[in-house]
């Protein structure tokens, strides 16, 4: 794989860089992704589990599924994909990493500017009265109670993980705020993702709208390639590494 002259061209002009990420970027630390051959999603239907009616109606289920990915989340770290994504921070003034992913493994990477799209699994709330709990507490609660659903202390309120469920609306802050640095890039990089989720993949649309420079980084093209200046068909664990390598030559 090379870089082309013209995205190093793009990037040696470039302040402020926007990588918008999905489950592709996390695939080489050993996350399944929700949809291709590998894709968990092949084997249930995301809108019927992950939903608020599903949970309300049989919260077991849904809490047996989240345990599940919060069990293969302690096991995982950040790959070299993350921390070359976090080292593009030493060489430009603004780089902003708006996320689908609810793995944390951007921060634990060390990436400053994360937004998260869909929220993140490492926190739980209250739907009764919003107490949030994180891992940690949610376990101990589930550990005593012998069973899969959380109940809050307080209000006795069914506890669910702080992620977004499909018909659930984006946190307003957050998803203005990814806009907000999407409008003001020069080079978006839409990494691992298939792209056709909404409203997260309108912010290609936008990218393309503002002017910014296209990198889709994907090891296949998707709905999306048609909107990219440059299509890279790569790993984003190998692709990252690489770029920075050459960054580093001529920055
Ligand atoms: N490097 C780069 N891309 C990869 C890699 C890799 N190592 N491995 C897989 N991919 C690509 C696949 O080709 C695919 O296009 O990553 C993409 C993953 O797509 P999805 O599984 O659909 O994940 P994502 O786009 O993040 O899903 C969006 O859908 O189910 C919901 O809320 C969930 O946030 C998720 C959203």
């Amino acid at each position: 794989m090379k870089i082309s002259s013209e995205l190093l061209h793009k990037l040696s002009l470039a302040r402020n860089i926007v990588l918008f990420t999905g489950a592709g970027v996390s695939a080489g630390s050993g996350v399944p992704t929700f949809r291709g051959n590998n894709g968990i999603w092949k084997k249930m239907k995301p809108e019927e589990l992950a939903n608020f009616d599903t949970f309300i109606n049989n919260p077991d289920l849904v809490w047996e599924w989240y345990l599940h990915r919060k069990k293969i989340m302690t096991s995982i770290n950040p790959n070299a994909g993350h921390i070359a994504i976090m080292e593009l921070e030493k060489y430009f003034s603004v780089v902003n990493v708006i996320t689908q992913n609810i793995d944390n493994l951007h921060f634990r990477a060390g990436s400053k500017n994360v937004f998260e799209l869909h929220g993140n699994i490492e926190r739980n709330f209250c739907i009764g009265c919003k107490t949030l709990y994180s891992n940690d507490q949610l376990f101990a609660i589930i550990d005593k109670k012998n069973n899969r659903t959380p109940h809050c202390i307080t209000c006795n309120g069914l506890i669910r993980p702080d992620v977004v469920w499909f018909g659930e609306s984006l946190k307003e802050n957050i998803w203005n705020g990814a806009v907000a640095r999407v409008k003001q890039c020069d080079v978006f990089f839409s990494v691992g993702t298939s792209s056709i989720v909404y409203p997260a993949a309108s912010l290609i649309e936008i990218a393309r709208q503002y002017s910014a420079y296209i990198v889709e980084v994907n090891t296949e093209s998707t709905e999306m390639s048609y909107y990219a200046d440059e299509c890279i068909i790569a790993k984003s664990e190998d692709f990252f590494p690489l770029l920075i390598n050459e960054i580093s030559i001529t920055k």
